[in-house]
This record gives C-alpha cells, sequence and structure tokens, in this order.
C-alpha cells in the first residue's frame, strides 16, 4: 500500500513511541515524514532509520511547549514545503500526582504540550494544510474516558483534545480537510518507563490491568495505534471527520 507518494506529513513526538512509529509508516507507504520534535538526537535516529530503509524523512525541531518554537516551526516548515496532506498532533507528556500534591509543574507542561501545542501547531500549518488538503489526527488517550488515580491533570488535556478536535473538523471542512482523534490504550513506549525507578515492576503492573479490564488481554504496540493514524490520515477514510478512534484492545468500550 502506498496510500502517502507526493505527499508530505508532519508529526510532532516523532522521536519516539507511537509518533516514531507514525513517521515510520506513513514513510514506508511514500510520505516525505517530518519528524518534529524536541529531542533532536532521538528525531535524527528516526531519520536515519527511515532513510535507511528507503524512506523519505527530515528532521524540524520544536519545543511544543513554547510557543514562539511553535511559530518558528510554522515558518521553516512553510519555507521548505509548498504544502502539507496530514498534520499528526501527537506528543504528549505524561506526571503523575495526587490532588494533594499537583501544583504548577504539573499543569502548566500538561496542558501546554497536550493540550495549546495541538491547537497552536494546526493554526501555524493551517495555511500549508489548507493548500494540501492535508487532514488532522490529534492524540487523546483511553484516560479521557477512564478514571484514574493521580493522572488528573493528564486525563483533563487528553478529554479536551475531544472537544479541540470536533471543533477543528467543523472549521476546517470548508478546507476538504478532516480532522479525528485515535485514543489509545496503553502502549508500549518510553511514557510510562522514562520517569519510572522500576521499568519493569511498571510494565508488570500495566499488564496486570490490561489483563484484567481490556477485550483484548496485553498492551499494544505503538505499531498498532500508527496503522489506524495511517489509515485517518489517508482517503480510505474519506467521510470520517470528528471521530473518536478508540485503539484500545476493548478497554473503553467493553
Ligand atoms: N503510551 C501510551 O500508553 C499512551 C496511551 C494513551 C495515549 N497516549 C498518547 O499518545 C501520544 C504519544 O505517546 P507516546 O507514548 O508515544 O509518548 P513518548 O513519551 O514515547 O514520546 C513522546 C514524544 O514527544 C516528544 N515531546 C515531549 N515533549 C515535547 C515538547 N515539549 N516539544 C516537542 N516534543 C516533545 C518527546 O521527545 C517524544 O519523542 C501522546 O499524546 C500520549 O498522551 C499514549
Amino acid at each position: 500500500m502506498r496510500r502517502f507518494e507526493h505527499k508530505t506529513v508532519l508529526v510532532t513526538g516523532a522521536a519516539m513511541g507511537i509518533g516514531a512509529a507514525t513517521a515510520r509508516r506513513l514513510a514506508s507507504e511514500g510520505a516525505s515524514a517530518i519528524v518534529a520534535d524536541c529531542n533532536e538526537e532521538a528525531a535524527q535516529q528516526k531519520v536515519s532509520e527511515i532513510q535507511g530503509s528507503g524512506g523519505e524523512a527530515w528532521f524540524q525541531h520544536v519545543d511544543l511547549a513554547n510557543p514562539s518554537s511553535i511559530e518558528e516551526m510554522g515558518r521553516q516548515v512553510r519555507e521548505r514545503v509548498p504544502c502539507l496532506h496530514g498534520l499528526v498532533n501527537n506528543a504528549g507528556i505524561l506526571r503523575t500526582a495526587s490532588i494533594a500534591e499537583t501544583g504548577d509543574s504539573d499543569w502548566e507542561p500538561q496542558i501546554t504540550v497536550n493540550l495549546r501545542a495541538p491547537a497552536l501547531c494546526t493554526k501555524v500549518l493551517l495555511p500549508l494544510l489548507r493548500k494540501g488538503p492535508g487532514h488532522i489526527v490529534n492524540l487523546s488517550s483511553e484516560g479521557a474516558f477512564i478514571a484514574h488515580e493521580n493522572r488528573w491533570v493528564y486525563t483533563a488535556s487528553k478529554a479536551g483534545v475531544l472537544a479541540l478536535t470536533r471543533n477543528m473538523a467543523r472549521e476546517v471542512v470548508g478546507y476538504g480537510m478532516r480532522a479525528n482523534t485515535v485514543a489509545p490504550g496503553w502502549t508500549v513506549t518510553e511514557m510510562h518507563f522514562l520517569h519510572s525507578d522500576d521499568p519493569a515492576a511498571k510494565k508488570a503492573e500495566l499488564e496486570r490491568v490490561q489483563r484484567t479490564e481490556s477485550v483484548i488481554p496485553r498492551l499494544a504496540r505503538p505499531e498498532e495505534i500508527a496503522a489506524v493514524i495511517a489509515f485517518l490520515l489517508s482517503d480510505d477514510a474519506s467521510y470520517m471527520t470528528a471521530s473518536i478512534v478508540h485503539v484500545d484492545g476493548g478497554r473503553v468500550t467493553s
């Protein structure tokens, strides 16, 4: 399948996890993948891997917590390409804290990266997306639908993404664009393990919950989320917009 031949798609947070898998998938289907991230070393490595397997990709620096960095990304991408055929607002961060422990250092980064950045990236890239036309996929989470302890800021930011996407969908339809949300279940990526003292114990705990609460009793692989994102960006999803697609082994809907 080469659904993205001669197309350019920007993926935020593409240095790792679901974003990296998405950039790989899109490039494997012919896209030129823009790997946008603040982690230059990891992002450049992903670009090299994609190029090494015959795909097309380039690195774009952006710090999604910083509006002027997002503006600068928009300026640089506009200089480099005449249009965009897709935008995946994928980057997200997870900080856990109880209600009592939560402070500004929890609110600020999660709201700016998880909720404000998808809006700002869409705004600065809209002139290019209108020309594509380019479709948008925003990443929410099963956490927007299921209550968890110590994740209230993260889950609130991810619930905000649902409303944001629905509004985007209404606003961009006139440009021939679609906007959808993907809500992944727990997926094996650095998000869960980067700040963990004991990654093996953390993985075992996630696996135990998934075994008991999900229909498919295992964690997801990033490639399984990427496949659905690619579908939504492609013409195969031409009648889908403002949708929320749960890719969580049946956890939320069962
Ligand atoms: N992994 C899961 O279980 C899971 C579940 C549900 C939803 N999600 C969502 O899927 C998306 C991807 O998650 P993941 O697990 O692949 O995450 P990850 O931690 O593996 O990767 C996140 C990427 O975002 C980048 N990033 C973080 N802050 C940034 C910033 N300020 N500027 C630029 N780049 C930044 C990181 O460098 C990294 O490359 C997120 O929105 C996340 O909330 C993940």
